[in-house]
């Protein structure tokens, strides 16, 4: 896998001179691309920050020149995808795709879903035959790998735990990770920020060994 697409939307900075208020997804995401760069140093590396630069949300507009077909374009309706265009080429050009993502109110940040709402494409991302019956859309990319690092204050959102329930940003990024053409998903969870505890530290000092074995995985495939 020699390109990569890392996926920032934390609004916490990776620097901060409070180390409490230091990004814990950016952290995560920072170290991931050090020991990813290590093993594969040809890597062609891109960051994509949704915080800094967030997209923009879809408009009558934009559905109306997604559903127009590419010769038929006015200049106008070109112009209006040319920010989805630009996320599209980057997830089209990886083959390993990192979001870091915090749980913001039980699911992803909005402008994670901005940026997947801008990417969610008509044949580019998904086909749509009604041949196909009660499931009509499909995925069009394929091959690649997504890893998730999230972070949550609260803890227990694994499954089979307490609050496995009101997990929705695991599933929904899981989902929709078919559209970015992965093949396979991974996740590394740290828990228990609010609490700065014990359990906290266990628990960011589990995810960073969790996420070294992935990356061991990923770069001997
Ligand atoms: C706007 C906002 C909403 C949050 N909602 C939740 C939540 O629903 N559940 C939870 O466990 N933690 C929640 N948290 C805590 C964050 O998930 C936690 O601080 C995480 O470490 C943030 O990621 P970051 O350190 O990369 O910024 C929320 C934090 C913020 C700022």
């Amino acid at each position: 896998m020699n390109n990569l697409l890392k996926v920032d939307v934390s609004v916490r900075k990776l620097h901060h001179q409070v180390e409490g208020y230091r990004s814990i997804t950016r952290q995560l995401g920072e170290e991931f691309s050090r020991l990813w760069m290590n093993k594969n140093n040809a890597c062609n590396v891109v960051n994509r920050d949704l915080a800094l630069e967030p997209p923009s949300f879809i408009t009558e507009a934009w559905l109306a020149a997604a559903f127009t077909e590419e010769q038929k374009r006015t200049t106008e309706q070109t112009t209006e995808l040319s920010e989805s265009n630009t996320y599209f080429q980057e997830v089209q050009q990886a083959d390993l795709i990192v979001i870091t993502s915090p749980m913001y109110n039980y699911g992803m940040p909005a402008a994670l879903k901005a940026w997947f709402d801008q990417i969610m494409r008509v044949n580019k991302t998904f086909s749509f035959d009604l041949s196909r019956g009660d499931y009509p859309i499909e995925p069009i990319l394929s091959g690649k790998i997504v890893v998730l690092l999230s972070s949550c204050g609260e803890f227990g959102f694994s499954e089979g735990e307490e609050r496995a329930h009101l997990n929705y940003l695991t599933g929904h990024i899981q989902l929709l990770s078919k559209y970015l053409g992965a093949t396979d998903f991974y996740e590394v969870r740290s828990e228990y920020q609010e609490f700065a505890d014990d359990r906290y530290e266990a628990s960011l000092m589990k995810a960073k060994k969790d996420m070294a074995t992935v990356v061991d995985k990923l770069s001997s495939v």
